[in-house]
């Protein structure tokens, strides 16, 4: 992995998918692969991936390395479609906050450093391979819970503030590409609540609970309707915007 090459052409276009070893990650891969229309470059990180196709090349990376997503952005001649998948909401040292008598700075900080600067540094060295795309669209996973408006609930400090953090970072990004890309749709997208190793510890499935097929599904059904004139805005499952 990492040093195979996809096939050769033109035709297709190349989606390239930050934590596609993931739930959400894995389910948009699917589905891209699924068309005649793409090629999919995808990031594992701890998990060795199971999906495979010929279409598909799977490099390693670390999202909190800068060197090695630098190393691979510059590497891409052309970017299509970024997805930004990767993320954490708990590990065998975090679990989120209920209450701001858990909160923890070491918490917040590993929250930021995966849910937040990721999504940065993969722009900070995508602009090329971004330019060379006729319509190019960035989409970062974020949550509902980023948003301050719809904030109603309160609990799950770090992952709240990385996430409205991500959020800020989206809209500050497809501002300042409005002039260096202006053919480039950035936004930022609430999956739903999916069923994946992130949201299992936390959601007992209900029948509203999505599959990553289903997010999937309807994140390239909104990317199809959506243009650059869309740019900085928020999105959810049911392709409806999200407030800030
Ligand atoms: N599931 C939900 O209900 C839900 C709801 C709202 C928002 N979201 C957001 O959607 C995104 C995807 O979530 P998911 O449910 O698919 O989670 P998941 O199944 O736990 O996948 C997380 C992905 O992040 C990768 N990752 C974690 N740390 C990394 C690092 N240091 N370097 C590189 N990759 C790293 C993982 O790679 P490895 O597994 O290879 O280590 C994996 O590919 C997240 O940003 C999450 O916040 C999910």
């Amino acid at each position: 992995m990492g040093n195979q090459t996809l096939p050769k052409t033109l035709l297709l276009k190349t989606a390239l998918i930050i934590g596609a070893s993931g739930g959400i990650g894995s389910g948009i891969a699917r589905n891209l692969l699924a068309t005649c229309e793409w090629q999919v470059i995808a990031t594992y990180h701890r998990q060795i991936p199971k999906l495979e196709d010929p279409k598909l090349i799977w490099y390693p990376l670390d999202v909190t390395h800068e060197a090695s997503v630098e190393a691979l952005m510059t590497s891409l001649n052309r970017i299509d479609l970024l997805i930004q998948a990767a993320g954490t909401l708990a590990s065998e040292h975090y679990q989120p906050e209920k209450t701001i008598r858990r909160f923890s700075p070491d918490q917040l900080a590993h929250s930021i450093a995966i849910n937040t600067t990721p999504f940065l540094l993969t722009a900070k060295y995508a602009r090329r391979a971004l330019s060379t795309a006729k319509q190019p669209k960035v989409v970062a996973l974020s949550a509902r819970v980023g948003s301050i408006t719809d904030n109603q609930l309160g609990g799950w400090y770090s992952y709240r503030i990385s996430k409205a953090a991500l959020n800020m970072a989206v809209k500050t990004v497809a501002l300042e590409w409005r002039h260096a890309l202006p053919d480039a749709l950035v936004i930022a997208y609430h999956p739903g609540t999916v069923q994946t190793p992130l949201s299992a510890p936390f959601h007992r499935p209900t029948p509203t609970t999505l599959t990553p097929d289903d997010t999937a599904h309807a994140l390239l059904a909104l990317l199809s309707k959506l243009n650059a004139t869309d740019t900085g805005t928020f999105w959810d499952w049911q392709g409806l915007e999200v407030p800030w």
